[in-house]
């Protein structure tokens, strides 16, 4: 290969290069004036023929207007695919798809305690258990003294109750309910009470205000059976499967007997020591119960002689948390809006 034909060879590979990164009509011109123009390579290689001996001339004449050729025809080329390509991206970027449905609007869903105390409710609602509800802010009366709380138990305690200067408190639990809905429906009942209660408490697993589920059936001969019978119905029911249970004596000022009750650990059944969920003791504590205290009855104007009862008190924070594998009761109250948006935490 002679001098001219390597120069060639190498203004061709330089020139490709180029034409590869060119990215649109502007870089496109800038070649065209680099390779073509009057001081264009080319063109400046094309006066230095006239130097060559004789011989050579036509031959390297040749080969420069062939890459001439070639550049002008590649130049058009690409300059025809890159105003294609323009067009394309413009259009795609443009484009109107009036078939398309619209934006969603970011549906909203119910908070997972609300879809865990609609599942509760559900299921109490399939037994025959009407919905009660009553006021937050709530007497001495219906809070405690109603309940067979007397006037020096801990729960009256300062340290629990948030008091209003009226006089008035929040209410320390849903059991005021269950006075109110006997004075004003009496007996036979079977009520349900979903709400919020509030306590001077806030730590990993207490908040000032959370929820609780009351129940309460009040009929004819009603014994501990119905009792045990009706909330083992209604932890298969929440947990998907029949699940172990036990209870285990306790006190409530307004039951007697009073119980808690614990069943078998949802997740491991009591096989894994290093449960997360039930610590590795095989069971969960989920509410307290008992038998309607003969004085509860008195003071919500039911005949203690005739009709008895039971009731049961549980949180459906600790379901949702026990459900959800949450490990910090207040991330459900601090207002995440994932927990509204059906996002999940
Ligand atoms: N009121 C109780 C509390 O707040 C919960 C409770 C326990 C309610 C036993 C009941 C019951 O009706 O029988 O801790």
């Amino acid at each position: 290969m002679n001098a001219i034909q390597a120069k060639l060879e190498a203004i061709r590979n330089q020139y490709m290069e180029a034409l590869v990164k060119a990215d649109g009509s502007e870089s496109l011109q800038a070649l065209r004036v680099r390779y073509l123009g009057k001081k264009g390579e080319l063109t400046q290689l094309l006066r230095s023929l006239g130097g060559l001996p004789p011989e050579e001339r036509p031959m390297a004449g040749q080969a420069l207007n062939e890459l001439r050729q070639e550049v002008e025809a590649s130049l058009e080329r690409q300059a025809v695919l890159l105003a294609h390509a323009e067009d394309e991206a413009m259009e795609a970027s443009d484009r109107l798809d009036v078939t398309l449905p619209p934006r969603g609007r970011g549906w909203g869903a119910f908070h997972p305690v609300v879809q865990t105390m609609n599942e509760i409710i559900d299921i109490f609602v399939g037994m025959g258990f009407s919905v009660a509800y009553g006021p937050e802010i709530e007497d001495d009366f219906h809070n405690f003294e109603a309940l067979n709380i007397p006037p020096h138990h801990p729960a009256r305690d300062m340290q629990d109750t948030f008091y209003l200067n009226s006089g008035k408190l929040l209410r320390t639990h849903t059991s005021p309910v269950e006075v109110r809905s006997m004075l004003k429906w009496g007996a036979p009942l079977r009520i349900i009470i979903p709400g919020k209660v509030y306590r001077r408490d806030s730590d990993q697993t207490h908040s000032p205000m959370f929820h609780q589920l009351e129940g309460l059936l009040i009929d004819e001969d009603v014994s501990l059976a119905d009792l045990k019978g009706c909330l083992n119905t209604f932890v298969g029911a929440i947990f998907g499967r029949p699940l172990d249970s036990r209870f285990r004596a306790s006190h409530f000022p307004f039951t007697e007997p009073s119980l808690e009750m614990d069943v078998e650990c949802f997740a491991c059944s009591g096989r894994n020591p290093a449960c997360r969920i039930c610590k590795g003791t095989g069971w969960l504590e989920i509410l307290g119960c008992g038998m309607t205290h003969p004085n509860v009855l008195r003071y919500g104007g039911i005949d203690p002689d005739r009709y008895n009862g039971f009731a049961w008190g549980m949180g459906p924070d600790r379901v949702a948390m026990l459900k959800y594998g949450l490990t910090d009761l207040r991330v459900l109250f601090e207002g995440h809006g994932s927990f509204l948006t059906g996002g999940g935490y």
